[in-house]
């Protein structure tokens, strides 16, 4: 009986993942402009570094999390996200007495129980990034920065930046009291999920998806009417250092975001075509999240992008590197098998992509294998070629023959020199 993958999980074949190789590889060549470095984190954490974090209320952690007890009775969870663990890290290692700003980027899965459908999995991957020890808003605009400059890395086009403000401390809670105000005067006309955010997580019911909650939200108080001063100018230096670049991200007073951690600016990614999951990437500031987690007061801003949307976006674009192998050896005999072996080894060596068909089968079945890699060139190694002490190579694409186009060099050099003579 076949034993099938979990529901919400999947495997990611050679075809597609050679395409997040590309991906990550763009995205750590623009991470390193900025100066960021690569944190590795664990994927199984104590549940409550999420509970702590993320917020009791959210979704995340109310329902999502995939959590279990390990033999000694400790209560720990696959990661539903990185910001947790990399500032969880950031603390353990006492970053903050060793440098003064830390600015870190990470790949890897995530894990959340949600009702799997296109776009959406219970598991996906992240590419994230996280500035620690700056509070200043050229850090935030940095951060959009690097955004947009991801994007462009990976070719995406028509998605759009969407930015709002959380206020602080001190200008929420007036905000939230505004915000309940209003959804007790609306009581009847919101759904049963909001009339318990009501008065659990009251900003979440801005980002309600019902009809009738979408409906009214327009009637909703805005917390960017109810900033405090500092924020207010915060936000304001933020977009004006982006305009001076050229950059408007499209304001979106109803973006909340689902992880309870952030405070001033919080942003997204839509990208069209994508159906309801269209939110590419999202972040934002974390000022308090450090000390939550038992570090000094140290400020934090980042984001992640999924990994899965956005190869989706990006479809058959412009993604692809030539993994081929550049020359395909079809051995004949036990001898042509030994030379054939010897050459690939040696010329795999010399940095060059080189498949081996096997010598029991018969030529024609090596030459339509050697077809199916897509390999310009074949080389039979057989006891005739060997005698003459000179190889065809074969020009699968021309369907054509090169008697003795490889002579007495048969090093790596040799190879490529008499491949650039076919045209290679
Ligand atoms: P998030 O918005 O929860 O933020 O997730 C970021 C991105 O991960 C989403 O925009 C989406 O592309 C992808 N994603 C999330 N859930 C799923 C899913 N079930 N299936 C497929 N893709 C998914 C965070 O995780 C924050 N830690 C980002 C951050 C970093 N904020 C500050 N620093």
């Amino acid at each position: 009986m076949k034993i099938p993958a979990v529901k919400g999980f999947r495997d990611v074949l050679p075809d597609e993942s050679i395409r997040w190789a590309v991906l990550e590889e763009r995205a750590r060549t623009v991470f390193h402009r900025y100066n960021f470095r690569e944190v590795r984190i664990p994927i199984v954490e104590r549940t409550e570094l999420f509970q702590r974090s993320i917020g009791e209320t959210t979704d995340i952690v109310e329902k999502e999390m995939y959590t279990f007890t390990d033999k000694d009775g400790t209560q720990l969870t696959l990661r539903p996200e990185g910001t947790a663990s990399v500032v969880r890290a950031y603390v353990e290692h006492a970053l903050a007495q060793r440098e003064r700003v830390s600015k870190w980027y990470y790949f890897g899965p995530m894990f959340r129980r949600e009702r799997p459908q296109k776009g959406r999995l219970r598991q996906f991957s992240q590419i994230g990034a996280e500035v620690l020890g700056r509070d200043d808003a050229a850090a935030d605009a940095e951060m959009l920065f690097l955004l947009y400059d991801l994007l462009a890395a990976f070719a995406v086009d028509g998605a759009e930046v969407q930015l709002n403000s959380l206020g602080c401390q001190a200008c929420r809670p007036g905000y939230r009291e505004a915000l309940v105000h209003w959804g007790r005067a609306h009581f009847t006309e919101l759904c049963d999920d909001c009339r318990r955010r009501l008065d659990q997580n009251p900003l979440r019911l801005l980002d309600c998806k019902q009809p009738g909650c979408l409906a009214i939200r327009d009637s909703a108080p805005r917390m960017l009417d109810h900033l405090c001063a500092e924020c207010g100018a915060h936000f304001a230096r933020v977009r004006e250092l982006l305009r001076r670049e050229g950059m408007q991200p499209t304001i979106n007073p109803y973006m909340v975001r689902g992880l309870d951690y952030y405070c001033r600016t919080a942003f997204e990614v839509v990208a069209r075509g994508l159906g309801a999951q269209n939110a590419l990437g999202g972040g934002g500031r974390y000022d308090g999240l450090v000390r939550a987690l038992g570090g000094p007061d140290v400020a934090g801003v980042g984001f992640a992008l999924g990994v899965e949307r956005l190869v989706m976006v990006l479809g058959e674009r412009a993604l692809d590197v030539d993994i081929r192998p550049e020359v395909v050896l079809l051995p004949v005999g036990d001898e042509g098998e030994a030379v054939a072996v010897e050459l690939a080894h040696r010329w795999r060596a010399g940095g060059v992509r080189v498949e081996v068909e096997s010598a029991g089968r018969s030529l024609k079945s090596q030459m339509r294998q050697a077809d199916k890699h897509g390999t310009r060139f074949a080389i039979i190694v057989g006891e005739e070629e060997l005698a003459g002490r000179a190889l065809t190579i074969r020009d699968m694409e021309a369907r054509r023959d090169h008697p003795r186009a490889l002579g007495l060099d048969l090093t790596a050099d040799g190879l490529r020199a008499a491949l650039a003579r076919l045209g290679a």
